[in-house]
């Protein structure tokens, strides 16, 4: 007996819970089928047609997807948050048993066109059928997905320590301002509550968004139409590309000054020239293949390496010229006179070429290839003028080689500074 009558009153509950629900998905079907009974969906849901429709408009970032420099497309993934006022989706929640918020397929109620004006992809579909959530009171609350691709003008010239600056704007496509006024809901951007759904990109790292209202007039129509343009600013993480080229380029380039400190007497100083132009080919090459080709903006480390490629050439060729210097000792012209005080003069000694010793290993060596000559006696005249003349001969010949030498450390000077300035320059 007692069993049954638990029974029954389980039955009972049962059967009451089911009648609420019922009544629920009743009310809230009759409630739909009234909202959406007369409802116009072409028709902007204003009460007085003359007064502008307020919706609040703002993005949250989700991930950026890609950062393409040769499409100048930026691919990234957001949260479109709008909301908006529909004066003919309003109702008593009363007449309704309560019920003070509903769903409604979007396709079914007005939305408004708000648009990517940058956008580079022919659609902009919202990626899954996000329902809205619609009050009482007619607010209308839609927080739908979407991947957007949007055209953005990167900048090459600091490659790869380039921040990027890339525009998001969204506006109306055909309400003017005082039909459809977008507003933002707060003033700063805010990201913090979705901070562990961002995706950060692999080589660039989000460094701010900024957004800003504006509202502008077109060429085509008299009224003002408001657009909120967000900003992101992209820095690329340059720890990888740094190692990659750049290290390369300025070892390399620190290596041309070198050629000049390599001895003259050998073919040393052209084949270090070559190796040296080979091996800037090919940091040069290294670059070229990782550098984004985008025309007109050349990277300034696109200059930097052409510049040392440059370099090397011009090493090469001054090498020659002293090479060319050096040679002169074994003819028997004399340096000229405003060389010699420059050169010898007051570069010899910026240039620590000390003037004696350098002589006096050239003359030394030169009497001992003389020996023969050395043994017979200095008697007779000629003998005397023979020696003079063979003085002046070695003393021309060593001054031919100094002056070589003040050269090849001047240019090593040289070099080292502007190789060493260009590479501190270029980070
Ligand atoms: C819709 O319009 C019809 C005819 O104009 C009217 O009879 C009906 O009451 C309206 N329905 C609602 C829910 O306003
Ligand atoms: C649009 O909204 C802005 C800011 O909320 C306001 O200053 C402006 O007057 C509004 N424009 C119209 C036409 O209502």
């Amino acid at each position: 007996m007692a069993g049954s009558t638990l029974g029954c009153m389980v039955h009972i509950c049962v059967l009451l819970i089911i009648s609420t629900v019922q009544a629920d998905v009743n009310q809230e079907a009759t409630l739909h089928k009234n909202l959406l009974q007369n409802y116009t969906k072409s028709i902007r849901p204003v009460g007085d047609p003359s007064k502008s429709l307020d919706v609040k408009f703002s993005i949250r970032l989700i991930a950026i997807d890609d950062m393409n420099e040769q499409t100048q497309i930026l691919s990234s993934n957001l949260w479109l948050s709008m909301s908006w006022t529909d004066a003919n989706l309003a109702w008593k929640p009363e007449d309704y048993g309560g019920l003070s918020e509903t769903r409604i397929p979007m396709q079914d109620i007005w939305k408004p066109d708000i648009h990517l004006f940058n956008n580079a992809d022919r659609s902009f579909e919202v990626a899954f059928d996000a329902m809205p959530l619609i009050y009482s009171s007619g607010l209308v609350m839609w927080i739908p997905q979407i991947s957007v691709q949007s055209r953005c003008p990167f900048d090459m010239t600091k490659f790869p320590f380039d921040t990027q600056k890339c525009e998001l704007k969204f506006g109306s496509w055909t309400y003017p301002e005082n039909k459809l006024n977008m507003t933002l809901p707060s003033k700063e951007y805010k990201q913090e509550d979705l901070d562990d759904l961002f995706t950060q990109h692999g080589e660039f790292e989000l460094l701010s968004v900024k957004q800003m209202r504006n509202s502008k007039k077109y060429d085509c129509c008299p009224e003002k139409y408001i657009d909120i343009t967000y900003t992101l600013e992209l820095k690329r993480r340059t720890e990888y590309s740094t190692h990659l080229i750049l290290s390369p380029g300025i070892i390399c380039s620190l290596l041309i000054p070198f050629i000049f400190l390599l001895p003259h007497q050998t073919s040393d100083k052209i084949i270090y020239g070559i190796g040296l132009l080979v091996a800037n080919v090919f940091a040069f090459g290294e670059f070229e293949d990782i550098v984004p080709h985008v025309y007109p903006r050349v990277p300034s480390l696109g200059i930097y390496f052409i510049m040392n490629l440059a370099l090397t050439g011009l090493a090469i060729v001054f090498t020659i010229a002293f090479m060319g210097v050096w040679n002169k000792s074994n003819t028997n012209g004399q340096v000229p006179g405003f060389l010699r005080t420059l050169f010898l003069g007051v570069f010899g000694r910026l240039c620590c070429v000390k003037r004696d010793d350098y002589m006096m290993v050239v003359a030394s060596d030169g009497f001992k290839a003389d020996t023969g000559d050395q043994s017979q006696s200095f008697e007779n005249i000629d003998d005397q003028q023979r020696m003079v003349s063979q003085a002046s001969r070695l003393r021309s010949s060593a001054e031919w080689r100094q002056l070589a030498c003040v050269l090849d450390r001047l240019f090593f000077l040289l070099f080292l500074a502007v190789v060493i300035i260009a590479a501190v320059s270029v980070q």
